[in-house]
């Protein structure tokens, strides 16, 4: 199978080359099209003539969209779309990574994949934006959301915990947003295995379990044997651009019916851990 990444340069397209062995897959990062032209976009669909996009690419500050959405939506949705039409007249298949910030947080129990869109930030509008128009042109499509992404080779939370925590004694963290933590190589493996199932549809891929950022910061700082402390605090003491979900949880269904179980994220930190420490 001939499979093009778009964003393979970034933190979840980093795994997902390093995974995606068994196929030949060409990895594309801005330098070699940037998704904002269409014509860059068809030179490099063109040439590498692949039978699955996966498109990775995003501005992904979610903070710099709220400054910017002009920005965001350009590369966020129109960006997408131009990817998507490319798709659509290279008769290829496409796997379009989107975000738990299409929702509104106003859930409290797991959001379901055909729950309504209501972002809350300029990002997640602009995610949740392209969603719908990928979908309009490719009904085939396949919308992987995805939250809270970790891994090495990228700037993550555990990776700001873990450089903090060297050189503090204490540090404080928001313990009023709930989400599940993903890590990159988990995902990457699930969508490699969702292309090979022919997938589509929108489908929800986190790792297993539901925490706060102070948890999942307590719990890396716990298995990286830091003597920091960490201490719970509200979003109202630290003010962003953005507003994020207070609860972003992703029910796995849609991820289950494919047969593809995801472990829990406490399970993935060893990895990782290892991973930050090989480099
Ligand atoms: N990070 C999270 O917590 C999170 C959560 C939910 C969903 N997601 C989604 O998951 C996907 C992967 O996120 P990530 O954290 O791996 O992203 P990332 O590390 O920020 O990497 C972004 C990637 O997009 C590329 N890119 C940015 N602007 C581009 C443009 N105009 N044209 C072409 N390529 C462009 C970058 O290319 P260069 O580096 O070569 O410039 C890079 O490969 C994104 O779609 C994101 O929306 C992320």
């Amino acid at each position: 199978m001939r499979v093009t990444i778009f964003g393979a340069t970034g933190m979840l397209g980093k795994a997902l080359v390093r995974l995606w062995t068994n196929d030949e897959v060409t990895a594309l990062g801005s330098s070699h099209a940037d998704i904002r032209s269409p014509d860059q976009v068809d030179r490099v669909v063109a040439e590498s003539n692949p039978e699955w996009i996966v498109l990775s690419a995003a501005y992904t500050d979610v903070d710099g969209c709220e400054i910017n959405p002009t920005l965001a939506a350009a590369v966020n949705t129109q960006g997408a779309v131009n990817v998507a039409k490319s798709a659509a007249n290279s008769r290829a298949k496409f796997l379009f990574i989107s975000t738990d910030y299409v929702f509104d947080g106003k859930n409290t129990t797991p959001y379901e994949a055909n729950d309504p869109r209501r972002p809350i930030n300029a990002y997640g509008k602009s995610k949740a934006d392209a969603e719908q128009k990928i979908l309009a042109l490719l009904p085939d499509a396949c919308v992987v959301r995805t939250s809270w992404l970790f891994g090495p080779g990228g700037k993550c939370f555990p990776d700001t915990i873990l450089k903090l925590a060297a050189t503090r004694p204490q540090i404080e963290v928001v313990n009023d947003q709930r989400g599940c933590p993903t890590y990159t190589f988990d995902l990457a493996d699930a969508i490699i295995k969702l292309c090979h199932a022919d997938a589509k549809g929108i489908v929800h891929g986190t790792n297993g379990g539901v925490c706060t950022w102070y948890d999942f910061a307590a719990e890396t700082l716990r298995q990286a044997g830091s003597n920091t402390a960490v201490r719970p605090t509200t979003s109202d003491k630290f003010v962003r651009p953005a507003p994020r979900p207070s609860y972003s949880v992703l029910s796995d269904a849609s991820l289950t019916a494919y047969g593809i179980k995801m472990r829990d994220w406490q399970d993935t930190l060893p990895d990782y851990l290892r991973e930050r420490n090989a480099k």
